[in-house]
């Protein structure tokens, strides 16, 4: 589904950063993959080069066959879709209830009516908040707001999701609350890529971990365990 071949990113500007150098993967579609590695290490920008918010210096990256950063700035939108992403701050808005913020992701790709009531509560089933439609982002936990977050990540059916540091602002239950239904969400069929610190978690997993140093990959293991 996804390939890194010999990927390098500079930061460009006041001084150059090497964010990424000489990465090449390749991922399957229905893999569960941990991206491990220290602040600073290059998680957060491999995650952005699959969504084109970023573009390599120099190597090749393909999405499904698709030669990704030859994708033209129309296309960009068709690409994301394909992709829900999740992020530490929840971003949700906070004068739309649960279910708005889940519907509003439809209404603005021109979904119809009939097919947002469909979705959505098929989706807030899925996460597990059926009895929290009608709250607003603050009348919920922070776990609460993250399967919020992941709902209206899923609304598109995305083939697959990116989940940056997940977790980062939830006690530790409801952090692996979030992961078990990552896992739930990846046994569904969606490819899920995660990037995260909390050694726990990925030890917990069970599943791919690879691990960046750098800017480099220094392991990729199935069944990894989180060792830097
Ligand atoms: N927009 C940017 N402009 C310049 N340098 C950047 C930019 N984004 C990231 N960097 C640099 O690139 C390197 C990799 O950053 P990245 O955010 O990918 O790391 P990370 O592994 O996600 O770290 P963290 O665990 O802190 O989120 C770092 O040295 C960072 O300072
Ligand atoms: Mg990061």
């Amino acid at each position: 589904m996804i390939t890194f071949r010999n990927i390098k990113k500079i930061y460009t500007g006041g001084m150059n950063t090497v964010a990424l150098d000489d990465v090449t993967f390749e991922i399957a579609k229905g893999e569960f993959v941990s991206i491990v590695g220290h602040s600073g290490a290059g998680k957060s920008t491999l995650l952005k080069l699959i969504t084109a918010e970023e573009k390599p210096t120099s190597g090749e990256i393909f999405f499904n066959g698709e030669d990704i950063i030859k994708l033209a700035p129309k296309q960009l939108p068709y690409h994301r879709r394909r992709i829900g992403t999740i992020f530490q701050d929840f971003k949700l808005l906070p004068k739309k209830t649960v279910y708005e913020n889940v519907a509003f992701a439809l209404e603005v790709s021109g979904c119809l009516n009939k097919e947002i009531e469909k979705s959505v509560p098929q989706i807030l089933e899925i996460v597990g908040l059926s009895n929290k439609i009608e709250s607003y982002p603050s009348e919920i936990s922070g776990g609460e707001q993250q399967r919020t977050a992941i709902a209206r990540a899923l609304v598109h059916r995305p083939a697959l999701i990116i989940a940056d540091e997940p977790t980062g602002n939830l006690d530790p239950i409801s952090a692996w609350g979030i992961i078990q239904l990552l896992l739930k969400i990846n046994k569904l069929g969606t490819t899920v890529l995660l990037a995260t610190h909390v050694k726990d978690i990925v030890n917990n997993i069970k599943r791919r971990v690879i691990t960046l140093d750098q800017g480099r990959i220094i392991r990729d293991h199935s069944k990894g365990r989180y060792a830097i």
